[in-house]
């Protein structure tokens, strides 16, 4: 039997709890774990700080250009052990998940320059296995080899719900059907844009959370990596 190191891409709709689940696997199997949404929040907050973005304008011109001086990486913040963005040297975690940023993402994540420069620093991540990665186009585009793929879904309704909270939590300034607005937008940005949109790959495993626990859901998924890493 071997134990070989896999690569686990997990996408789906906004707010359906990948990350946590990601987290949570990456923590049992001692693997890396990669939040692209994250990257494409950097990349939008460097947009909106230099006016390149708002409501009513995008100068995709200005951003493409830029595109070289931006740099992302992930540092592991030495309090709880969890992966912090870092934009140009300056850590943006907090910043990145407000809704003001969420407002924007969409419309940056089909920018095709800007998902070249992104898959392209993932790919390189993701070279030696060992990863958990998740996002709109992990299974699709940047690992469609990867031994373990999962799509995550819930009602619309119940992840604004969620988000909800966790905003909340953090002390923002957000009404409930202003989230749900968002949520509902990003989705179909997200699954009609033309580079990469947002797709189960025909060999994902779809997993709904409506009805599941936190802990149930993650059962179920460690031990689909649990025998896929048996099998590999
Ligand atoms: O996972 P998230 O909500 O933080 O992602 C933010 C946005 O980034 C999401 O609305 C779509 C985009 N995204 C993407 O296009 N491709 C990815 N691999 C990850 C995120």
């Amino acid at each position: 039997m071997k134990n070989n190191k896999i690569i686990i891409a997990i996408d789906g709709h906004s707010s359906t709890g990948k990350s946590t689940v990601a987290k949570q696997l990456a923590k049992a199997l001692h693997y890396i774990y990669v939040d692209t949404g994250a990257m494409y929040r950097a990349v939008t907050l460097y947009a909106m700080r230099k006016g390149y973005i708002d409501v009513d304008h995008f100068d995709v011109r200005a951003l493409e250009s830029e595109l070289p001086l931006i740099r992302i990486r992930f540092e592991r913040n030495a309090n709880n052990g969890l992966a912090e963005v870092i934009l140009n040297d300056e850590n943006i975690e907090k910043e990145i998940r407000g809704l003001s940023v969420s407002r924007h993402v969409s419309k940056i994540a089909a920018v095709s320059a800007v998902r070249k420069k992104l898959v392209e620093q993932q790919q390189e991540m993701g070279k030696d296995k060992g990863i958990v990665m998740d996002g709109r186009d992990i299974g699709t585009v940047v690992f469609p080899n990867a031994e373990l793929k999962l799509f995550m879904t819930a009602t619309a309704k119940d992840r604004a719900e969620r988000r909800y909270l966790e905003l909340k939590e953090r002390g923002d300034d957000v009404s409930y059907e202003d989230v749900l607005k968002n949520v509902v937008n990003r989705d179909h940005i997200d699954s009609t844009r033309k580079d990469s949109p947002l797709r189960k790959a025909s060999d994902a495993i779809k997993i709904d959370n409506s009805n599941l626990t936190l802990d149930q859901q993650f059962e179920q998924i460690l031990i689909l990596a649990q025998t896929k890493i048996k099998n590999s």
